[in-house]
């Protein structure tokens, strides 16, 4: 049997920075974030509202709008490239080809006027140069792998004659229409009804199923990234504070941060957008504190904290979290 471990990395991030020219001066959205995935590997990314998580993932599709934004050092991995070396034009072919984005609002993602079998084709139709029947079977291929029945039947439909349901797993089909690597689903900003929500993650599975594909997961919900994740990034101020798998972080989380997002275990339905158990708020990441960013609110900060920042200590494979507290 294969398991993770024998499986090839698909995305290696090293060191990632970017920032952001404001007024008020330069925010490091992302500042430094490393992390890798392995084929049909999940990872969550957590952490409250401006703690980078977008940003992090707009950088690896290379959508971070210049200006005022700017990814400005390290390197993306992607199948063996670094993409940050790409031209603009070859990122047009690894974007939906190798790594795509998956909206989980179906009602913004497809066009109206369009039936859903041309829209699905669209990409493949660019990256493949699949056309007449060929094309056709590609479509009607990729709406079966995300499991809508009828797939024949469904191709001339538009978006309005297909239930909520049916719709997204159709903006699924779109991005995962061309087998990308890496395929990130972002939080929508308004949050979703429950079966919306239930709906989107049954289909995230489903893809990962047929497709082995690794997924770049973020959410504010750490229930959801303990049913599907095998593993979690805690960011925090432009950095990953701790990373590991689902165990290490939800049994034995070891940043000051971790812990608190956990603070309310064992109920796993903690809205890390809306923390309570953490008194203050996250930092401008325009004027960073000068230390940990996080010393302000942690109830363990010593001196030290408050002058250097720390760097990262690998407490088993995997497992790594900055704090001084876990200096020997
Ligand atoms: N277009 C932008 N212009 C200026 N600053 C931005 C822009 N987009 C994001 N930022 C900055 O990057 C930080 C991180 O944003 P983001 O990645 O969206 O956070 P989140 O973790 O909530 O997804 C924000 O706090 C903000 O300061
Ligand atoms: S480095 Fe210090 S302030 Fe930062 S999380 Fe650890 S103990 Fe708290
Ligand atoms: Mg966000």
């Amino acid at each position: 049997m294969t398991t993770l471990d024998d499986r090839e990395t698909v995305l290696d991030v090293q060191d990632l920075q970017t920032h952001f020219r404001t007024k008020f001066g330069t925010v490091k959205a992302v500042d430094g974030v490393s992390f890798s995935l392995k084929r049909g590997e999940t990872m969550g990314i957590v952490g409250e509202s401006g703690s980078g998580k977008s940003v992090t993932v707009l950088s690896l599709m290379r959508l971070v709008p210049i200006p005022p934004g700017e990814i400005v050092g390290g390197k993306i991995i992607l199948d063996g490239e670094d993409i940050l070396e790409l031209s603009e034009l070859d990122m047009v072919k690894v974007r939906g080809s190798k790594i795509a984005m998956i909206l989980q609002d179906p009602m913004t993602s497809l066009n109206p006027v369009f039936q859903v079998g041309s829209q699905v084709g669209e990409a493949i139709h660019i990256h493949q140069k699949l056309q007449g029947n060929s094309l056709m079977d590609r479509i009607i291929n990729v709406l079966r792998q995300v499991r809508i029945p009828a797939a024949e039947s469904r191709i001339k439909d538009y978006p309005h004659q297909l239930s909520g349901g049916m719709r997204q797993r159709v903006v699924g089909a779109i991005s995962i229409s061309c087998e990308p690597k890496v395929l990130i689903a972002d939080e929508p900003t308004t949050s979703l009804d429950a079966t919306v929500q239930a709906q989107y993650l049954k289909l995230l599975r489903d893809i990962q199923e047929e497709l082995d594909t690794a997924i770049v997961f973020i959410t504010h919900d750490l229930g959801i990234v303990a049913k599907m994740c095998d593993k979690v990034a805690v960011m925090y101020a432009g950095r990953i504070v701790e990373t590991g798998d689902v165990r290490d972080i939800f049994y034995n989380p070891r940043h000051p941060y971790t812990e608190a997002l956990l603070g309310s275990l064992p109920r796993l339905d903690v809205d890390v957008t809306r923390l309570d158990s953490i008194p203050g708020q996250p930092p401008a990441l325009h004027s960073l504190p000068q230390g940990c960013p996080f010393a302000p609110r942690c109830k363990y900060a010593m001196d030290k904290c408050l002058e250097d920042y720390p760097p990262t200590y690998t407490l088993n494979e995997g497992h790594t979290a900055r704090c001084w507290r876990l200096e020997e």
